[in-house]
């Protein structure tokens, strides 16, 4: 087995757990916020920053790294590890969602998918056998089975068909994996915002016995109380032994809420897409760094962060910088946004060792501006 779950403890007061995800590349401390790499880099951060700002697992695109510049490129020069200088665990996503929301001309068949590249418009396809094959070559410690993330919001039997093609999907996912003793391929369970295809989904992938489980197809613009519901009807029905990751959600409450659920696992592009539009995650909420009220502000981004950004530098000059299309102004809003999520899980973690994840989420949610979210 290429990992192992470590389960340490449940809060008393929410019944999050705290854990341990063993790999290949090291120790992931659970509940975990994983930062995106998509094209083998996060965008504007060094690993060595990566490392400082206290990251243990970053996320990568098969999609992109396929597409450009060649999985077989990247296995040529070692894996992705070597490839971009990284040695802590990495996780690969299968392609199955980029290619719904990147590519052009996309067809859906049994086998997988046809579609367009959306760099040079070349014919391209992936299906669960070269999605799995293509994450063989990148080398990542997780690897995600291929799948379709429906729309939402999706006709009932629509769903239904596309929850049970991703079943079938993962079980040859499953056959074509060539690597199970130091790549785990994660299930992903979908089902749209159906209580009993999310039950099916679950039951179905479970029984395959993979080595984790990741919830799909939520945070595609639904209310935040139906994705809890869908938590709520799914995390019981997985094992209670293998990690469980929540794909695409970074929002502070939503990785708060997610722990409380029994999630273990998270990523997301918006710290560090809303970064690039000088937007913060603050402990007194999100700030817009832009706006001209703090043309003068000499005061650090966040005054609780202890980032490099906030030890170093004021509000005004990191407005100066981004104004002036400066790509440092960049740099330090998304060391600091990542920080935030990074420390923000810590903190989590904490709370549940001492079992005071109620509490905590109370405070946050009062001081970030969402009391009663
Ligand atoms: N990222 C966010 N949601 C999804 C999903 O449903 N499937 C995959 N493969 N990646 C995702
Ligand atoms: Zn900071």
């Amino acid at each position: 087995m290429a990992i192992r779950y470590e389960f340490i403890k449940a809060c008393k007061q929410t019944g999050a757990r705290l854990g341990r995800v063993h790999t290949p590349h090291g120790v992931i401390d659970t509940p975990t916020f994983m930062p995106v790499g998509t094209q083998a880099t996060v965008k504007g951060m060094s690993p060595e920053e990566l490392k400082t700002l206290g990251a243990q697992i970053i996320l990568s695109n098969t999609y992109h790294l396929f597409l450009r510049p060649g999985h077989e490129l990247v296995e040529q020069a070692g894996g992705l590890h070597k490839f971009m200088n990284w040695d802590r665990p990495i996780l690969t996503d299968s392609g199955g969602f980029q290619v719904f929301s990147l590519s052009e001309m996309r067809k859906i068949t049994e086998e997988g998918v046809q579609f367009r590249s959306h760099i040079n418009g070349d014919r391209l396809s992936l299906t669960p056998e070269s999605a799995t094959h293509v994450q063989n070559a990148l080398g990542a410690d997780i690897m995600m089975a291929f799948d379709e993330c429906p729309p939402y919001p999706a006709e009932y039997e629509y769903v239904k068909q596309s929850t049970q093609r991703t079943s079938r999907w993962a079980e040859r996912c499953l056959q074509a994996h060539r690597r199970p003793h130091d790549q785990a391929l994660f299930a992903i369970v979908q089902g749209g915002m159906h209580a009993d295809l999310r039950k099916q989904s679950a039951l179905d992938l479970t029984s395959l016995d993979f080595p984790g489980y990741a919830m799909g197809g939520l945070s595609v613009g639904e209310p935040k109380h139906m994705m809890y519901e869908m938590l709520e009807e799914t995390v019981p029905l997985l094992p209670s032994d293998k990690p469980r990751y929540l794909m695409g959600v970074g929002s502070p409450d939503a990785l708060i809420e997610g722990s409380i659920r029994g999630v273990d696992m998270f990523d997301c592009v918006l710290p560090t897409r809303i970064a690039r539009n000088g937007a913060l995650m603050t402990s007194q909420g999100r700030l817009v760094v832009r706006n001209a009220k703090y043309a003068s502000d000499f005061g650090p981004l966040d005054p609780e962060c202890d980032c490099y950004a906030c030890r170093n530098y004021s509000r005004a000059y990191i407005r100066h910088l981004i104004k002036a299309d400066e790509m440092f102004g960049l740099r330090l809003t998304t060391v600091h946004n990542l920080h935030f999520l990074v420390n923000l899980m810590a903190n989590v973690r904490e709370a549940i060792r001492e079992d005071r994840l109620g509490d905590f989420r109370d405070q946050f949610f009062e001081a970030y501006g969402m009391a009663g979210n």
